[in-house]
């Protein structure tokens, strides 16, 4: 952890106030050097009283997102969210995470931007990402898996997304294969699976992960009005975004051990029970193939199996699965 990140996480634990001769002495600095990093973490916006009654207490966060804030409020994750890098505007965060996986860097790094100029969807689509609105961040892993077993990380994310909303904005949100988290049957959010493999190895996988947290009904395009939401929409309140972003990789960080762990099942039995696909007839649009069927279950590497109008078992890793009304 950076200074900075162990000043705001001795403040949070310390809500009352804590001296600055307790933090010098447990950060092991001097009472200067703690003085000019409470004034680099003001100029970030950060409201940080001081007396000499109390020692420095804070008092308010800034909306924008922070990587000390992040590192502080994760407070140790075991993989993920262990080194956190913030930009203000990139093409797209997982274009940065993936130059960062060609340099080597470890896994578990996370990119987030308060805006994307290039930000994409699945698909080769479009994702609109404004400045300080929502959470468009991306996640290097390097696990020991084949593949074809990569969907289990789409199916993770799906899973670490879907607890941290409830947790942070009480909504309960359903899982959409393979990558949309919805509230009401409208987008909440999407998750972007990209990797770098060798015939029966993977190199690195990136985690994109775009959440739409505080638009207004009236910020979305019209024609994405009927399809998309945010989450202070369906909460009727603001959401302290560095809250969710912690929550997410909090949760994202326990299920990917549990993958690792070989444990794949208990997720994907949580998933599937809040997955809207299973148990519904779908139409399947897979490059310029198309079919119908009737989705069953998620096999054992995380693909929709899918049983065809003529009895086929079809196991679906990628495209677009629209559910039939
Ligand atoms: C989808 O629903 O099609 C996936 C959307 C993924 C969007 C996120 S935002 C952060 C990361 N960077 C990108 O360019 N895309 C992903």
């Amino acid at each position: 952890m950076t200074t900075g990140a162990k000043i705001l996480s001795a403040l949070r634990a310390n809500p009352d106030g804590v001296s600055g001769a307790q933090l010098a002495e447990h950060l092991a600095i001097s009472r200067a050097a703690i003085w000019a990093r409470m004034d680099d973490l003001r100029a970030a916006g950060y409201d940080i009283a001081a007396s000499p009654h109390f020692g420095y207490k804070l008092v308010g966060s800034p909306d924008a997102l922070h990587a000390d804030d992040l590192l502080a409020r994760l407070n140790k994750t075991k993989i993920i969210g262990r080194d956190i890098r913030v930009f203000e505007e990139t093409s797209s965060t997982n274009d940065v995470a993936e130059k960062l996986a060609r340099d080597g860097v470890k896994e578990g790094v996370v990119v987030f931007a308060e805006s994307q100029t290039k930000g994409r969807g699945r698909l080769g689509r479009k994702w609109l990402s404004p400045t300080h609105q929502g959470l468009w961040f991306s996640v290097l892993l390097r696990p020991n898996f084949r593949p074809q077993e990569t969907t289990q990380l789409t199916v993770i994310s799906a899973t670490a997304l879907r607890r941290a909303i409830k947790t942070v904005c009480g909504l309960a949100a359903d899982i959409k294969w393979p990558n949309d988290i919805l509230i009401g049957g409208k987008k909440v959010a999407g998750i972007l699976t990209e990797m770098s493999a060798e015939v029966d190895r993977v190199r690195h996988v990136i985690l994109g992960i775009g959440v739409d947290v505080n638009q207004d009904v009236a910020e979305f395009p019209a024609e994405l009005r009927k399809i998309a939401t945010s989450l202070k929409i369906e909460a009727g309140e603001e959401i302290t975004r560095a809250e969710l972003a912690t929550e997410i990789l909090r949760e994202l960080d326990f299920d990917y051990a549990r993958v690792c762990a070989g444990k794949f099942s208990a997720v994907a039995d949580e998933w599937e029970a809040a997955c809207v696909t299973i148990g519904k007839n779908v139409t399947v649009h897979c490059g310029d193939r198309k079919f119908r069927g009737y989705a069953e279950a998620l096999d054992d590497d995380g693909a929709l199996l899918v049983r065809t109008e003529h009895g086929h078992l079809e196991r679906v890793i990628g495209g677009d699965v629209m559910l039939e009304k």
